[in-house]
């Protein structure tokens, strides 16, 4: 039989090289796509959507001036402090937060400072901050703030005295807005049964710039709408870049400026200068925050802090060292692409000879986590520039599917490259379950299934402790 002209022995001929050629693509294909695991999970398809202002959960509480947008944050390096910060809104009102141990009578009181701000046509409402100094470890504490009738309580935990193996849970969320697909977000973590203590949030809060003006509205109504959770658990800020609000084309030239004067950082206690970088101890946990949109080349403030800061862990006391930044070193997806790229290769040796247990980042809407990698060899001329696995690096996971409007990162490098261990483009948050000085466990929670469901896990290995593969083990 002819075919296109060919005898059927040269068929055979051209059947055999065909062959060999699928083989050949099939074999190229296998080394090319030897990642791990994209999951073909079906995500929600709908348009992601701001909530409206009168949701329930934007709603202001009852009473004039009453505190609203209350929120704590670690106020110290080693956990014995708290800052509660809150909004009053029609007048200045009191800066006093009144706090006491559980099986205490006495309260005892803290006066703290009030300020404003203005944002173009927008004039922010009375933002308080008071940090409570020298609290006990491992003590449940009420507080109240408000005035009168307009007196609001609330209360939170204190952690464990910092030491290598005290257990602890850390929720991870990051790009969460203001979205259906956020409140569902913010639902699934309080109900897991893991039940987080901390949330680690790596960046982009309330994208109030998405709206004209960068409405600062929309920064209150998400002080609001998160308040359920950061009233009475800590919550970690790392800066991303709707934080930056640089709108020159409205007159406003300060970078950060709504962001830093809603939420405050215990920059000062790890000797950083400025509230973008900054490092605290809890638990058995040290944490490193990074800024990728503070300047970090050679010389810079951001750089002189960590090369000083790292050799400062004593992985005795806190074994095990978590980073966080917003924009991702190594993210598979068609969004954001090589954007962390500049400051990984800045500060990547120092993550591998540190041995960093974990990096957490956001920006790409969507899930990934990846093997431990490195990507530390290359000279330029010596041709080294693929990532290859690496004991001593970290685990890098992208966990920016907090549910804002911008909607999910569904685009993917195809193949999935090696060092990617597992992605998915659902909205969800994660849990990382710290149980000693050599285990913990990490869970990936997607919003459509059951609070208790974990989509991705991982047991990590300590590097220093355990320091064992522990990236098979999912
Ligand atoms: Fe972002």
């Amino acid at each position: 039989m002819a075919v296109l002209g060919f005898s059927s022995s040269s068929c055979r001929s051209v059947a055999v090289v065909g062959a060999v050629l699928v083989l050949v693509m099939v074999l190229n294909g296998a080394d090319l796509c030897n990642g791990g695991k994209t999951s073909s999970f079906v995500r929600k398809v709908e348009k992601t959507m701001d909530m409206p202002l009168d949701s329930d959960v934007f709603r202001v509480p009852p009473g004039y001036n009453a505190p609203q947008q209350v929120h704590i944050t670690q106020g110290d390096h080693v956990g014995k402090g708290v800052t509660v910060s809150w909004v009053t809104q029609d007048e200045r009102g009191s800066s006093v937060v009144r706090y006491w141990s559980e099986n205490s009578e006495h309260k005892k009181e803290a006066k703290g400072n009030v300020h404003r701000y203005r944002f173009y046509n927008y004039t922010s409402g009375y933002i308080h901050h008071c940090t409570l100094r020298n609290l006990m470890y491992n003590t449940k504490y009420y507080y109240e703030v408000g005035i009168e009738h307009t007196v609001r309580q609330f209360w939170f935990m204190t952690p464990l005295e910092v030491g290598p193996d005290v257990p602890y849970t850390f929720g991870l969320i990051g790009d969460l807005g203001q979205s259906f697909d956020s409140n569902l977000t913010l639902t699934h973590y309080e109900h897991n049964p893991l039940k987080g203590q901390t949330v680690l949030f790596v960046g982009d809060l309330s994208y109030a710039d998405q709206y004209p003006n960068h409405d600062n509205a929309r920064w209150d109504s998400w002080g609001r709408f998160v308040e359920r959770s950061v009233a009475y658990q800590p919550w970690i800020w790392t800066a991303g870049n709707h934080e930056i609000d640089f709108a020159p084309e409205l007159g406003e030239n300060e970078p950060f400026k709504p962001f830093t004067h809603r939420y405050l950082v215990p920059y000062r206690a790890s000797n950083s200068t400025a509230p973008f970088w900054y490092s605290i101890k809890r638990a058995s946990v040290y944490i490193i925050v990074l800024s990728s949109y503070s300047a970090y080349g050679k010389y810079t403030p951001q750089y002189k802090w960590l090369e000083q800061e790292l050799p400062k862990v004593n992985r005795t006391e806190t074994p095990w060292l978590i980073v966080m930044m917003h924009s991702p070193w190594y993210n598979s997806y068609n969004y954001h692409y090589m954007e962390g790229e500049t400051m990984r290769v800045m500060f990547e040796p120092w993550f591998v000879k540190y041995k960093v247990d974990v990096v957490f980042s956001g920006h790409v809407h969507a899930y990934e986590r990846s093997e431990r990698v490195s990507n530390v060899a290359y000279n330029i001329i010596n041709g080294l520039c693929a990532p290859i696995q690496d004991q001593s690096a970290p685990v890098y996971i992208t966990i920016g599917d907090g549910g804002n409007l911008e909607g999910l990162a569904t685009n993917m490098t195809e193949p999935q490259p090696k060092y990617s261990a597992y992605r998915e483009a659902s909205f969800g948050h994660a849990v990382f379950d710290i149980k000693n000085r050599t285990h913990a466990y990490y869970s990936w929670h997607r919003n459509q299934d059951g609070y208790a469901v974990e989509a991705d896990s991982m047991w990590f290995f300590n590097r220093i402790w355990h320091p064992v593969d522990d990236s098979t083990s999912a």
